[in-house]
């Protein structure tokens, strides 16, 4: 089981001939299913009602990679306005993660703080929030250079996230604690070198024990965000010893993983939003959960095997 390590499962997954089997196996689709809810917002907004229906609100989040063109940062907005109607539409909480990159960052960040601007104005309409996702750490400090240039015009509509794999975090908490300003708090998902980010489990989870208790102390409604057990019980041991209510903070999770903690959690009073995305662009997506996990990547070769 050690040898399927997350580089080579990567890197196999990358080989066209693989996506075309994930694209048209049967098989393998209900394994897709259970991460990615549908390939467009009319099947994501179904995909989250059993989800609201349980007492968990959601965040929509439309998949796809670094565009190239203004033309398909334009349409990348345009497809995050009709999300955060239709969800107001819909009776839910407006509430999408964004990437930059999907926003036209790679072109200039001109471009990145229009699209920004006609997304938070959509959001404000509705009462809607807007998470900019955090990227690999080339984006970090121009990531939050932008946010919080928005966040001078919508205070209640944008917040960030931190990841606690990275040296900076420290800082850049006290930064934006001071702004008020909304924060998600994961340990971070990319390949980061030594020189910026902590490279051992113990140390990036050391790290978010750290993060969290400073948030849960003085930041803005944290949203924490992790499926890892023990950090779990931090958070809620913490909470409970510092008399934090839990309409303070909330957790976060993603589609398909640890579905049945996620309602246990609810079962305790505690607030969970379900991180869910959608859209045609769901492969690289569905291949970093699928590397996350052995289990799921046996299941996936044996699929393969057949
Ligand atoms: P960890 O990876 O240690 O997992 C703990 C346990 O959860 C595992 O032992 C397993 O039981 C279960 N589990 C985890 N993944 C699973 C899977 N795929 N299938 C089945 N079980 C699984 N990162 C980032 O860099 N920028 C961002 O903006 C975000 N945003 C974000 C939002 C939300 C809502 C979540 C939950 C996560 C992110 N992340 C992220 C990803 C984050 O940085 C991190 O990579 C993952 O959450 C995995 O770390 P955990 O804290 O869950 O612990």
């Amino acid at each position: 089981m050690q040898r399927f390590t997350r580089p080579a499962i990567l890197t196999v997954a990358s080989i066209p001939t693989v996506e075309r089997f994930f694209r048209q196996n049967a098989t393998t689709r209900g394994l897709v299913e259970r991460f990615v809810a549908g390939e467009t917002l009319d099947t994501a907004l179904e995909r989250v009602r059993p989800i609201a229906a349980e007492g968990m609100t959601v965040t929509l989040d439309l998949l796809g990679e670094n565009v190239a063109t203004e033309a398909e940062a334009q349409a990348a907005v345009a497809a995050y306005v009709e999300t955060i109607r239709r969800m107001a539409a819909a009776g839910l909480e407006p509430n999408i993660s964004v990437k930059l990159t999907m926003l036209g960052f790679d072109l200039g960040e001109a471009v990145a703080e229009t699209a920004m601007g006609e997304i938070l104005g959509a959001a404000r309409d509705v009462g809607g929030f807007v998470r900019v996702d955090m990227e690999g750490s080339t984006y970090t400090a121009r990531t939050l250079d932008l946010v919080e240039k928005m966040h001078g015009d919508f205070p209640d509509e944008v917040g960030t996230v931190i990841q606690s794999y990275l040296y900076r975090s420290a800082q850049d908490v006290e930064r934006l604690i001071g702004r008020r300003m909304r924060l998600r708090l994961v340990k971070g998902a990319y390949a980061e070198p030594a020189s910026v980010a902590y490279q051992k489990p113990a140390e990036v989870d050391a790290s978010y024990v750290r993060l969290m208790e400073r948030l849960l102390d003085a930041g803005r409604y944290p949203a924490l965000a992790t499926h890892d057990p023990a950090l779990i019980r931090a958070a809620e041991g913490y909470a409970t010893r510092m008399g934090i209510g839990s309409e303070r903070f909330e957790f976060q999770m993603l589609y398909g993983v640890r579905r049945e903690a996620q309602r246990e959690l609810v079962r305790r009073d505690r607030r969970v939003r379900v991180y869910v995305p959608y859209g045609t662009e769901w492969y690289p997506y569905f291949t970093r959960r699928i590397a996350e996990r052995p289990a799921n990547a046996l299941f996936v070769l044996r699929q393969l095997a057949g």
